[in-house]
């Protein structure tokens, strides 16, 4: 497998790690949360030549409980390619799913072979990516288009987040591991949004604690006893991401502390900048513009699956209703 991922992409996985690439495929393919996982692979004369992953989660949707899944690393060997094999292992994954609907939420490639495939019946939502530079050049740039009014506010809103006197008695500091509070805040943070996937503690560990899933750093914002807020932000080479966040809804001034947490660790650890996806018209984006991030370009999240009735309808009504919040990030994919 790991020899067609990389004769497709190239670089297979194409950020920095400190295991080998084999063991994070090993990783990737493991169970997680409990779930069980279910990978396909295509043999011509016994020999792998396609790859599909499956990412798969727990999701929130309208206060109910669905398994997510949806596909991931869809690898055809170059030697194999325009030959129907990709079509046929996207519409292969119909059948076994039919039996146990999922809710299937997705991002799509931006590959330009998979944008010209047709995948009917998708709902389509669209994804902000955010990005907010450390250094003052770039900062200029990606605010040119957004006025001075962004110039202005953004640095003193990095002031405003440390100094905010609604912060005073929240305490923000860098974690190492994910704790049973971890799941409390899971638990008081789940029905603030119409649209989530799982938060608990034992799957943000498998997702971002171990170290073939990449260099992942925590940052949480307690009051008291309690965890109020976390940032998860992973860096390689010069390029950061915020990758997950989240905070309590009686809490919410502990949110730009644990976004301002995460861009200070990530500057400090050398990245150039920081980067984050977010649903349109998410909570969190006047934070985000406060602390100096721009929209800077759209992604597409897709739901349902080619083929009709495998994803619950009411899955589909409630993703593809506008007004409906969603809480969505970077690593609720296979981003890593
Ligand atoms: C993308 C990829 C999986 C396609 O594999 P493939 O077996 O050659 O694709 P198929 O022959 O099954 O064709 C699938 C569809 O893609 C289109 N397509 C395939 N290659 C294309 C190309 N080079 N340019 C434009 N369209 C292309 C086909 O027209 C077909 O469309 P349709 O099924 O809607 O009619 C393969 O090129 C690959 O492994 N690329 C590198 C990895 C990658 O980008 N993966 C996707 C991101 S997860």
């Amino acid at each position: 497998m790991l020899q067609v991922l990389r004769a497709a992409y190239g670089e297979w996985p194409s950020v920095d790690l400190d295991t080998t690439p084999l063991e994070h495929l090993r990783w990737k393919m493991s169970a997680r949360d409990g779930l069980e996982p279910e990978h396909l692979v295509i043999l011509v004369d016994d020999q792998i030549v396609v790859t599909r992953l499956r990412w798969q989660n727990r999701i929130q949707v309208g206060g109910r409980t669905y398994l997510n899944e949806t596909g991931a690393d869809l690898a055809v060997h170059p030697d194999f390619r325009g030959r129907g094999l990709a079509r046929l292992m996207v519409d292969t994954w119909v059948p076994e799913f039919r039996a146990d609907p999922k809710a299937s939420l997705s991002m799509r490639s931006t590959a330009p072979e998979v944008q010209t495939m047709d995948f009917p019946d998708e709902i389509v939502r669209p994804i902000n990516t955010w990005h907010r530079p450390f250094r003052w050049r770039a900062y200029l740039g990606v605010h040119r288009r957004a006025g001075l009014g962004a110039l202005l506010r953004a640095p003193a809103s990095w002031r405003w987040a440390i100094r905010h006197p609604r912060a005073e008695g929240l305490e923000l500091r860098e974690l190492e591991s994910f704790d049973q509070r971890f799941d409390r805040l899971w638990e008081s943070a789940r029905n603030a949004f119409d649209v989530i996937p799982f938060r608990t503690a034992a799957y943000l560990a498998w997702r971002f604690a171990r170290p073939e899933a990449g260099n992942a750093s925590i940052v949480g914002v307690s009051a008291g006893e309690d965890l109020v807020a976390y940032a998860v932000v992973k860096r390689s080479g010069d390029v950061g991401q915020l990758q997950d966040l989240l905070w309590h809804p009686d809490h919410p001034q502990a949110l730009p502390l644990a976004i301002e947490g995460a861009a200070h660790l990530l500057r400090s650890q050398g990245a150039s900048g920081v980067t984050c996806w977010l649903p349109e018209r998410h909570p969190a984006e006047q934070i985000l513009r406060r602390a100096g991030f721009a929209a800077v370009g759209r992604q597409s999240l897709l739901a349902g699956s080619p083929s009709e009735g495998l994803t619950p309808a009411e899955v589909l009504q409630i993703v593809g209703d506008e007004s409906s919040s969603m809480h969505i990030t970077m690593s609720d994919f296979d981003w890593v």
